[in-house]
Order: structure tokens, then sequence, then C-alpha cells
């Protein structure tokens, strides 16, 4: 692979919010990008996180009701059912002495690239009720829910942009229902 193919690859992988319900996503294709996502680096090799595989219908459902999408579904209006996600990831830490944190980011974007070239789009969410997740997955009492992943198929259409005089929004929903989302310059995240 060459760095531009990756950078097309990374460019690609975007955050995607509508998906098609209908193409379901096996657990196995899952377990495959965790298979990718455990080994990527972590601070002392600790190796902190855990993953859980959410694909049955009934918690898929479930768990959908404890997100927030968008902060406020400022893009648009709410996924139907049609057009929710179909799998979940639910990245959670065991207690170690180090925070988990850095980690958590590492492994979520390693799954997302892994998604992308396995044909599936994800998101990341953070604003989750994660007390409501734990009890409904009977996660074990020792593990913080870190961060959720959706994975399914895009079910919608995603432009990169660069941020300029037009485009200051960090992301936004054009009538078409092609959702922007805009990145910072090249110049402008250089310093010195
Ligand atoms: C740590 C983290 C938490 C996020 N939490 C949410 C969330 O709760 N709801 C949501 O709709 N998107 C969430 N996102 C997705 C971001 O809104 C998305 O990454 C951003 O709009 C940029 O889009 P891109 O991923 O396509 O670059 C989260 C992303 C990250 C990295």
């Amino acid at each position: 692979m060459t760095l531009d193919e990756f950078s097309t690859l990374v460019r690609q992988a975007r955050t995607h919010r509508l998906y098609v319900n209908a193409a379901t996503v096996s657990r196995d294709a899952v377990i495959k990008l965790i298979d990718v996502a455990r080994n990527v680096p972590s601070g002392l090799n600790v190796q902190p996180l855990r993953y859980r595989i959410v694909t049955d219908a009934a918690e898929c459902a479930a768990v959908y009701a404890c997100t927030n999408w968008a902060g406020g579904l400022r893009t648009g209006p709410a996924p139907t059912p049609e057009q929710r996600p179909n799998a979940w990831i639910v990245i959670v830490s065991v207690p170690t002495q180090i925070s988990p944190a850095v980690d958590v980011g590492i492994a979520a974007q390693t799954i997302n690239l892994a998604a992308a070239v396995a044909g599936y789009v994800t998101c990341m969410l953070g604003a989750i009720d994660r007390d409501k997740i734990h009890l409904l997955l009977k996660l074990p009492a020792d593990t913080k829910i870190e961060l959720l992943m959706s994975v399914g198929k895009a079910g919608e259409k995603v432009s990169l942009e660069d941020f300029g005089p037009g485009v200051q929004m960090p992301y936004w929903r054009t009538p078409d229902q092609v959702h922007h989302v805009a990145k910072r310059k090249l110049a402008d995240v250089l310093i010195g």
C-alpha cells in the first residue's frame, strides 16, 4: 500500500450515522475487526481493553436507545429503524495503573479503518448512557465502558471537505441528504 492509498483510506473512513439495517453484519465479521485491533500499541503494553460485540436484534435496539447521534441530531432526523446499525462494539477497560484513554482512541480508529477495508462504516459514540448499557449487557462489574461503536453498511453519503471561508461548521447536512464534514487545512494544524 502506498502513502497516497493509505491517505485515501483515512479520508474515506468517515463517521456514518445512517445504515442499511437490512444488510446484516455477522458476529464473525465484527470479530475480524477486533482481531485487527488487538495488535495495536498500548501504554506499558498493559492492553486494558475488552470488546463486547452486539449483533442480536433485540440487544441492538436496546443499545441504540442509549445513544445520542450527532450531538442532538443537528445534522438531520434520527435514523429510522431501517437506518439503524445492526452491529455494535462496546469498548470497555479493565482496571489498570494508567489511563486507557489513548489506547481506546488507537483501537477505535483501527477498527474504523479495518471496517472501511471490509466494506463497512462506523460511528464512535461517547455520548451514551454507560450505566444503562452496562446493566443491559450484564458487563463484568470491574469493567468501565470507554466507547461505543456502531458498525454497518453505509446508508448515507458523506463528503469530506476543508474548512475555508464558506465552510466553518464541523459538520452539516445539505437538502440532498449528503452529510458534510470539514477538517482543518494542513497549514492550520502545523505550528512553529
Ligand atoms: C471520542 C469520540 C466520541 C464521539 N461521540 C459521538 C457521539 O456520541 N455521537 C455522534 O453522533 N458522534 C460521535 N462521534 C463522532 C464525531 O462526531 C465525528 O468523528 C466527527 O463529526 C467528525 O467526523 P468524521 O469521523 O467523519 O471525521 C464521536 C467521535 C469521537 C472520536
